[in-house]
């Protein structure tokens, strides 16, 4: 179950335009995609770097789980994406574990991949994100 490559590290922000400026004159990144996720309350975007992406995102309503992670924590770090070869394997494996899973079943996200979210109890507080088939 060894996932083969950090698809992406998310950060939680209040205003996607600004980030990505920063982002562009700061590290001359830009993104390769925008999208507004419904299903997950945000607009996202990817910017490639490296093997890798950070993806950044602003939340569509306060009361979206990035609107709520916003008003508790502020602006940064929201969770490690790991691309699995075969996500439902990877969440039965998890569950062998034992590790809490948010997600039992997988769901859609951005660029229409299959993911699904492991609670932060499970990896030192950390949120992670399991996504199939993608970089
Ligand atoms: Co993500």
């Amino acid at each position: 179950m060894l996932p083969y490559n950090i698809d992406h590290v998310a950060i939680a922000v209040r205003d996607l335009d600004a980030t990505l400026a920063d982002m562009k004159s700061q590290y001359g990144a830009e993104p390769v995609s925008r999208e507004i996720v419904e299903s997950q309350g945000v607009e996202e975007a990817m910017i490639p770097i490296g093997g890798s992406n950070v993806q950044v995102l602003q939340p569509l309503t306060p009361d979206s789980p990035i609107g709520r992670f916003l008003a508790k924590r502020g602006e940064g770090l929201h969770h490690i994406a790991f691309a699995v070869p075969d996500i439902d394997a990877a969440i039965e494996h998890l569950k062998s574990t034992g590790a809490r899973m948010i997600d039992t079943e997988t769901r859609i996200g951005g660029g229409g991949h299959r993911i699904a979210f492991v609670h932060p109890s499970a990896f030192a507080g950390t949120l992670v994100e399991l996504v199939e088939g993608a970089t």
